[in-house]
This record gives structure tokens, sequence and C-alpha cells, in this order.
């Protein structure tokens, strides 16, 4: 579609800016049929400064088309991470007639602190208008620190508020507020770190048993409760993904109708060689389970990437050897997607390598997956499940329907004949689906 984006190392299905860097995603938002991905992005360099808001749009978050910057710096200081909302109501006072004002909470890196701000916009977060008062919150003083930023914002229907979710110092604090400019402090939860997220989700699907997330940047979050003001923590730190999946976000005003928890979150990943760097993982929908050890987040593709694959080819029941042979003929393949179910065997670890590299390396011994501690729901099937996205310069799993996820560089050149290897003591390879991946870009 683009000429722009056939360079060598450009990812094929997951969102890259066209030049420059970027990292955490931003103001992540539905409104009126279009999905926004803001991001922290430098248009100028390939490292990470001059910190500005990117803007990118999509009907199904799958094909972005990237637009102008959104927030640039100002004479306070540079743009640094935060969140968007729909202002229905008019409480901040910025809507036009008929016309809502998307409005954007975010915090400015000044020399000696962090503060957080506003903007607004009323052409579909095409350009933006800065607050005048600006900034809204300034709290270095009280907490000692200029570690206060990332503010995430949503309504709470309940209580007909906002609802302010920000990192300070060594956790999060709630703010709360009636028109997204005069916060007020409520409480703090201690334990978390940058990019906090906060929202409800049903238990089993079941919504009069919901509970609440708090979340932080490194994919660590508690289960518990919400009143508008306070989160009360039912359970200590979990986790469901690591490694290079970092300050995920989740959409704000999505419609009821359809009500899902949807997640995109920034991968480290380096391009080296490219005009680009970083990149975004695939967007996930976030569920919450009961499992044997309790309630937790499970995180797996959203279906709309169902139109990216092609199935090629599906087996059961092979050994280890002639699982490695049925894959043969999908060497050198710069992106592809296995599905696979191994059943293991006396053997304390089995795996999946490819050229050499871990894509999987379960330790049933230890309780290890590529050296992350992952307790397995169901021990006496023995069996282990894993999704796999293999993209030019990235590999995503999602382990036992997204209970464990995490994305890794991808070591091997894309378009070199390398090759994939199950292994471990009489392992079987009880399911192995292969699906051909379409090109973003095509
Ligand atoms: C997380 C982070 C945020 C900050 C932003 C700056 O990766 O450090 O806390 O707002 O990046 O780019």
């Amino acid at each position: 579609q683009d000429s722009m984006y056939h360079e060598k190392n450009r990812p094929q299905y997951h969102f890259t800016t066209r030049r420059g860097w970027i990292n955490d995603p931003n103001g992540l938002i539905y409104y009126e049929g279009e999905y926004h991905l803001f991001y922290q992005h430098n248009p100028y360099e390939k490292e990470w400064e001059n910190m500005t808001w990117g803007h990118a749009v999509s009907k199904d978050m799958i094909y972005w088309q990237e637009l102008s910057v959104a927030l640039t710096p100002d004479t306070l200081g540079t743009m640094f991470s935060g969140s968007a909302v729909i202002d229905y109501n008019n409480t901040a006072g910025f809507n036009k007639g008929n016309t809502p004002a998307m409005i954007a909470t975010y915090t400015t890196e000044m020399k000696d602190r962090e503060v957080q701000c506003m903007a607004y916009s009323l052409d579909r977060g095409r350009t933006w208008t800065k607050y005048s008062k600006n900034p809204l919150i300034d709290s270095k003083e009280k907490w000692k620190s200029r570690d206060t930023r990332d503010p995430r914002v949503f309504w709470y229907a309940p209580g007909k508020h906002w609802v302010l979710v920000l990192n300070e110092r060594d956790g999060h604090s709630i703010y709360n507020s009636n028109d997204l400019k005069d916060w007020k402090f409520q409480s703090h939860v201690s334990g978390f770190w940058e990019c906090p997220d906060l929202f409800e989700l049903p238990v089993d699907g079941d919504k009069s048993k919901a509970k609440w997330v708090m979340y932080g940047a490194s994919d660590t979050y508690m289960i518990g409760s919400f009143d508008g003001k306070t989160f009360k923590p039912e359970s200590g730190k979990h986790y469901f993904t690591t490694g290079t999946i970092y300050a995920a976000q989740t959409f704000t005003n999505i419609p009821e109708s359809d009500g899902r928890r949807i997640q995109i979150g920034w991968s480290r990943i380096d391009h080296p060689g490219m005009p680009f760097n970083g990149m975004m993982l695939l967007p996930t929908e976030l569920k919450l389970k009961t499992t044997k050890n309790g309630v937790r987040l499970f995180s797996t593709p959203i279906k709309e990437t169902e139109q990216l694959f092609d199935k090629a080819a599906q087996w059961s029941n092979l050994s280890a050897d002639d699982a490695s042979e049925k894959l043969k003929a999908f060497n050198g393949k710069d992106r592809l997607r296995i599905r696979t179910t191994v059943k293991l065997s006396h053997a304390t670890s089995a795996g999946l390598n490819f050229f050499g590299q871990h894509i999987i390396d379960y330790d049933m011994n230890s309780n290890l997956i590529n050296g992350v501690f992952y307790s397995p729901e169901d021990m006496t099937s023995m069996q282990l499940t894993a999704d796999i996205y293999i993209d030019r310069t990235s590999i995503e799993v999602f382990i036992d329907n997204g209970a464990y996820s995490y994305s890794i560089s991808r070591k091997a050149e894309p378009n070199n004949n390398v090759g994939f290897n199950f292994w471990g003591n009489n392992i079987e390879v009880k399911n192995l689906e292969v699906f051909n991946v379409k090109s973003i870009w095509e």
C-alpha cells in the first residue's frame, strides 16, 4: 500500500512509525468508527528524545494510518505519556455545538519536575489546543520526587465523576475531578512504577462478579475493588507477561455493545539499520478468569487479527522429529503463525527452537518458561499450548490461551533459510498448525 514501508527489517503486521523513535502507547481511544493510537515519539531521530505524541488511526486496530504528530513540546517542556477521553457532558467546557471534545491528559517533563497538563481536540484528534492554565497537577513537593507522571483518566459512572490514576514515586495515586481540570488527591497504592491503568472486568464473563484491576508498566497487576476514590487490593502482585512488553494501555470509550477491554503494549525491540525504532505489539483482549491459583488476567490477540492469517497446514500426534521435519516447508518465511500443543512425557524440559533461539523453553521440574516462573493450570494433562506470532524482528508467544505471554526479539534475519526444532524427551506434538500471515503494507 505504501512504498515507504518496504525496508528489510520493517515489521509486517505490527505498528511501527515511518521515521523516528516510538515508546509507550498513549491516549488509546475509540471514537466515531476510528481507533486512535497516540504514542511517545521522537519524529527527528531514532533515539529517545524530543518527546512528542505521534498519532495513527485505524478502523480495526490492524491496518494503521500514521497522521501528523498530535502534541509537540512547548515552553513548559516535552510531552510524556498520558490518556484520552471524550467529554460527552461538556464538563470541561471545550465542546462546540454537538461536537464533544476529545481531551488528552498528559505529563509535561519540565527541567526540574513532571507536571500534569491537558489539551483538547474538536476534529477527531487531528489538531489540538493546549489548555491555557496548564499545569493541572504539580505534586513534586508532596512526594519529594520528580516521578509523578503518566495520568490515566476515565469516567467513573457510579459516582458521576472523573478519575485520574497517576504514577507518583513508589506507586499509583488516585485523583477525582468534576471538570477534568481541578483534581483532588484521594488515595495511593504502593508497589507500582510508571504507566498506571485501572479498569473493571467481569470474572468468567459474569458482570455481577466484576473486579477491578490496578496495572503497572511492567505488566504487574493487583486485583481488588474500587469505589471511585480508593483501590483496595484483594491480592498481591501478579503478572501475565514479561520481557519486552512494556507500558501497555487499554482503550477508553469502546462501545458497551462491544464491551471488550483491549490493550496495546510497546515492545523495546531494536531495529538497527532502520530509519525507525521500537514497535507496538498486537492488540489483545484482557479477561479475568478463575484458575486453580485464584482469579487471574488473561491476554489473547483480538479477533480482528484473524484476517491476517491463512491456515497452511495442520497435523496431530507427531514426534518431535516429525514435527520439526514438517516445519521445514516453512523455513525462510519472514512471518508466520504457529499454534501447537505439546504433551510432555517424563521430560524435565521441552520446547521449540527457531534457528537456535528458544521460542519456548519449558522446564517442568522448576515451572519455568524461558527462565520465568509459570504455573500451568492443568498439570494432570501434562500439556502446554503455545500460539506463536513471528514477524521480521519479533516473536510474540501466548501460552495456554493467554494465561502467560511474552515477546522476544527475533535473532534470525528474515528470509534466511532457518529452521524450527522441537525438542524434549519423548514429547508428543499433539497439535501443530501453521498459518501464513498477510502483510499490512501490501
Ligand atoms: C515509560 C515512560 C513513561 C514516560 C515516558 C517518557 O516508558 O518512562 O513513564 O511518560 O516513558 O517517554
